[in-house]
């Protein structure tokens, strides 16, 4: 999954020859999962007609602080273009933009759209090969590179004016591609590696019967990806779920009971930064499961069980052990039994779920959740999806790992 995916992307159009490429740029940009919105300087129409970039980006495209052909329109209010984006690209960056970027000078949509912005911002120059290399523009270039700008080289070949050189616009695949490049080298959690266990485990008593709960896994795999998303290598060591949880980051290892959900975890242990348990691991286990499907023989039936190894615990009392976070599902004197639970099992952090609260816990798509740190500091996050908690539980990592 791309990295663009799910982000808002403002994409600026100039005036150059090279605005034709745009449209397949938007192309690329929908393709990885963007939303992208597109603002044209009044000389980048001449180029390359709204109507194709309006209907490929699936937005209207903007131009001016007004639609003028529409009386009971508003404004296009280039504060909240500006604020609405996660990232601008203006491509083709013409000479003339980039001087009135370096400058500040705000006679268009788009260039007061750019200084209202907080985001990144790319911008890929395209022009005239002498014009590139004028010391103007150079200069204009480290003035953007200064204000945090980041440009994507043009390149060398056959230009508009039959001259060859450098300044052809980059072509739309490298320009995400390095716009991808860059965003993964600045997440916060590339060259972590991070381990997390999620599901629920099942006890065999005979081939065809096991002792198990009611564990969906969703918020484990919930976990898993936005560990990956921030940056992370993920080890997802999961129980029997029905959950889809698929991203290049992430290694999914199936098991089925606590005793091979434990040998995975001590497998890679070592090598792991940070360790999340959120899986639902049965406590006891048949101590005799049955070669052969035990027959209805008499009236009751009694199944000796044995203790799970607790892998979490496991883990805690490791020397050296991984930045370290369990779950506690609790249905009564919830925040005694989790801090019992932060002294005996030695976590950074325990995740307190408690099966009182409506929407949360097992099953359902939502969660609410207390975090608690080893020193006892406790916060509670009010019900929300469980993608969003996961946000808050890796942040809440993030800020006390780097
Ligand atoms: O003791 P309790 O089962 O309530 O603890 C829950 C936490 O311990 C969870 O993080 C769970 O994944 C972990 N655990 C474990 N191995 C067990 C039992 C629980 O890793 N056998």
């Amino acid at each position: 999954m791309s990295v663009l995916s799910g982000k808002k992307i403002l994409l600026g159009v100039t005036g150059g020859i090279a605005a034709y490429k745009t449209t397949y740029l938007v192309r690329l940009l929908i393709k990885a999962g963007a939303t992208v919105k597109v603002v044209m300087t009044p000389a980048a129409r001449d180029f390359v007609t709204p109507l194709t970039l309006s209907t490929l980006s699936k937005h209207p495209v903007l131009t001016h602080f007004t639609n003028e052909e529409d009386e009971n329109d508003t404004w296009n209010n280039h504060v909240e273009l500006g604020l609405w984006a996660d990232l601008i690209i203006i491509a083709p960056a013409t000479a003339n933009t980039i001087s009135k970027m370096v400058n500040g000078t705000i006679d268009n949509l788009l260039l007061a759209t750019y200084c209202s912005a907080k985001c990144s911002v790319y911008f890929a120059p395209a022009m005239d090969l002498d014009m590139y290399k004028h010391p103007s523009t150079t200069a204009n270039f480290d003035k953007l590179a200064s204000y945090g700008n980041l440009m994507i080289p043009a390149g060398d070949g056959e230009l508009a004016s039959g001259l060859s050189g450098k300044g052809r616009m980059a072509e739309p695949e490298e320009i995400i591609q390095f716009i991808e490049q860059h965003i993964e080298s600045q997440l916060p959690l590339r060259g972590k590696t991070c381990l997390i266990t999620a599901g629920p485990t099942y006890e065999a008593i005979d081939p065809v019967r096991f002792i198990g709960n009611h564990s969906s896994g969703k918020m484990g795999a919930a976990i898993a990806m936005e560990l990956a998303t921030q940056g992370a290598r993920v080890h997802l060591i999961m129980g029997p779920s029905h959950v889809v949880c698929q991203h290049e980051l992430i290694d999914r290892v199936n098991i089925k009971s606590a005793q091979q959900m434990y040998d995975a975890v001590h497998e890679i242990i070592n090598v792991v930064d940070v360790a999340i348990f959120s899986a639902a691991v049965a406590d006891y286990r048949p101590s005799n499961p049955a070669d052969q499907k035990i027959k209805k023989k008499s009236d009751t039936l009694t199944i000796k069980l044995v203790k799970n190894p607790d892998i979490l615990a496991s883990v805690g009392a490791m020397e050296k052990k991984p930045f370290l976070v369990g779950f506690a599902l609790e249905t009564d004197n919830e925040l005694e039994h989790a801090f019992a639970k932060v002294e005996k099992k030695q976590t950074d952090l325990l995740i307190l779920n408690s099966m009182r609260d409506k929407g949360a816990g097992f099953g359902v798509d939502t969660n609410k959740i207390t975090i608690i740190d080893k020193d006892k500091n406790t916060s509670t996050i009010e019900t929300k999806p469980k993608t969003e908690v996961a946000k808050d539980i890796i942040n809440e990592i993030i800020k006390r790992i780097l």
